[in-house]
């Protein structure tokens, strides 16, 4: 039993280290209905299998398709080609797709104007605020950033520069030099109401979308222009599985990945499309941009109600009970994934990260800052006193960024009043040094008072004079 259990372990830390690169698993399903495009696509899925994904090809029609098996994801990652018919059928219906989101899979959806989309997912895209163009064959188009050499006439080869630092150092996931090519591009636009929405690369200022099969003179109403068009979008669901949606899969074709290109300047040179890929697809399956809470720890560091004693008292971790006006500790081990393992993560200088300590509404909120560093991750504390007020608090700490994955850490504890022996005595008070003094003189002056009226007797004479008075009296 022994040897079989040290066994299990060795195979584990085997398995461990040949692990996928990616942060949660290496299942990739591939949904392609027409084989022949398989081959067009050579060379990206030679660079994601180089990168330990296990693909899977399977035909939206392909009986007992499912994402799901045994109630658990079947594959982590999906990627959705454009079906050449109406729709991806039964297996892979909008719900089904949110189900699978839901349950924290990861989706690459690519569009492409020459296969019209299914309008299933033109209304899944919509519950998820990405518009669609209502012409399915609506392409983007730019008179001053096309590829002369492949679209001189239809000018719907886009080329862009790649997207700038979309945040500083942290999340800087998709910049780098170079040109990108962009063929017959799907616009999308974004609602601005959801945080959980980013553009990933938009359009420039000088494209729009139009339908090259309308043969109208000019455009009169178009769907959007500019940077409007977000060419690549990007959500993070709450639940922090990401749902990519590609504009134009065909940049993703082995022939654009170094094609030479032209720009309407006369400048040419090669596309960056094959490292853009290998970005977009490390994104979208959490390769980078994936934070772990290692573990999180409070305490209590001091006494402050006793000032006579010694009042550095270091209390346990995470104990269930704090008093008012405690000075608690607070730290939070947080690491940041790099495609192979766990580093220290750090934010750039322009965010923070807060702790509350909140009962309904935050009573405290607190920049948290970075302490020690271990092999995994950084350790982010602080230190503040908790408020004269008792009840059900929490540590919170919440952290959302675009494309990064979200940190939510709720921690329960009560918070009691002052038990009536941690009062200071009234002596330890100087302020109540009169009303003592004044208390204790009325009482030994009546005690004093007492004695005196007890113990002492009249004088001799007056005891005499009294006695004769009383005698006269009688008479
Ligand atoms: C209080 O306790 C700490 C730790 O036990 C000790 O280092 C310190 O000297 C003590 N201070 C006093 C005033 O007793
Ligand atoms: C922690 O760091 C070490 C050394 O860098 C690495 O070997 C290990 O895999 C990391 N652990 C995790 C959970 O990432």
């Amino acid at each position: 039993m022994r040897l079989f259990s040290s066994l299990c372990l060795v195979l584990l830390a085997f398995l461990g280290a040949v692990s996928a690169k990616s942060a949660v698993g290496d299942r990739l399903l591939v949904v392609l209905e027409d084989e022949s495009q398989k081959a067009l696509y050579s060379k990206f899925w030679t660079d994601l299998e180089a990168r330990d994904f296990k693909l899977s090809f399977e035909s939206p029609r392909t009986e007992g398709l499912s994402l799901f098996r045994h109630g658990q994801l079947a594959y982590e990652h999906l990627l959705l080609t454009p079906p050449k018919s109406k729709g991806y059928g039964p297996s892979l219906t909008p719900k089904v797709i949110l189900d699978y989101v839901n349950a924290g899979g990861n989706v690459l959806l690519g569009l492409s104007s020459q296969a019209s989309t299914p309008s299933a997912i033109s209304s899944l895209l919509l519950e998820l605020d990405i518009s669609l163009p209502q012409d399915k064959s609506s392409v983007v188009v730019d008179h001053f950033n096309h590829d002369t050499t492949s679209a001189a006439e239809k000018h719907d080869v886009l080329l862009l520069n790649r997207p700038e630092q979309l945040r500083s150092d942290v999340s800087n996931f998709f910049g780098g030099d170079g040109t990108l090519a962009v063929p017959r591009a799907v616009g999308q636009t974004l609602g601005n109401a959801s945080p959980l929405l980013a553009p990933i690369l938009k359009a420039p200022v000088t494209a729009y979308a139009y339908n090259p099969k309308e043969e109208a003179e000019t455009v009169e109403e178009t769907f959007a222009t500019g940077s409007q068009l977000s060419l690549i979008s990007a959500l993070q669901a709450r639940n922090s599985a990401r749902f990519t949606v590609l504009g134009s899969l065909e940049m993703l074709q082995d022939k654009w990945f170094d094609s030479s290109v032209k720009t309407a300047s006369g400048t040419s040179g090669k596309t960056v499309n094959q490292e853009f890929a290998k970005q977009l697809t490390e994104w979208t399956f959490k390769e980078v941009g994936v934070l772990k809470v290692f573990s999180v720890q409070h305490r209590q560091v001091s006494v402050t109600s006793k000032p006579s004693e010694n009042t550095t008292q270091i209390g346990e971790y995470n104990p269930e009970i704090y008093r008012i006006k405690n000075d608690v500790e607070y730290s939070i081990e947080i690491g940041q994934y790099d495609g192979t393992h766990y580093v220290p993560f750090s934010f750039p200088s322009n965010d923070a990260l807060q702790l509350e300590f909140t009962m309904l509404s935050p009573f405290h909120r607190i920049p948290l800052s970075p302490t020690s560093t271990t092999a995994n991750s950084t350790i982010f504390s602080t230190t503040f006193t908790t408020p004269d007020q008792h009840g059900i608090f929490a540590f919170k700490v919440t952290y959302k960024r675009p494309f990064l994955t979200g940190i939510e850490e709720k921690h329960q504890v009560t918070v009691r009043h002052f038990a009536h022996d941690e009062w200071p005595r009234s002596w330890a008070i100087s302020g109540a040094w009169p009303w003592i003094g004044g208390l204790w003189s009325v009482i030994a002056g009546f005690v004093l008072f007492v004695l005196l009226w007890l113990y002492c007797e009249p004088p001799k004479e007056e005891l005499e004079r009294r006695r004769k008075l009383s005698v006269s009296n009688v008479k």
